[in-house]
């Protein structure tokens, strides 16, 4: 379940992804991203770090406005 810093004043972004840590940081090698990627930015992913299109119903949901960002290697 969350936990809520004594000195917390404004709502949380992340709701329940790795909770038990001060901050959750992903490490990837270059090297082992493929082609493209897509890395989530609304915390709602069941995939997270990655982006699995959870953010089309919580925008619907919220009314905010939050997507992937997406990368691509050039070809
Ligand atoms: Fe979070 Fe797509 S699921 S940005």
């Amino acid at each position: 379940c969350p936990r809520a810093r004594p000195d917390q004043k404004k709502a949380a972004v992340n709701p329940n992804i790795k909770k038990n840590v001060e901050k959750v940081v992903d490490m990837f090698d270059l090297e082992d991203i493929g082609d493209k990627v897509a890395f989530c930015r609304c915390w709602r992913s069941k995939n997270f770090p990655y982006c699995d299109g959870s953010h089309t119903p919580y925008n619907r949901e919220s009314g905010d406005n939050v997507g992937p960002v997406c990368l691509s290697r050039k070809k």
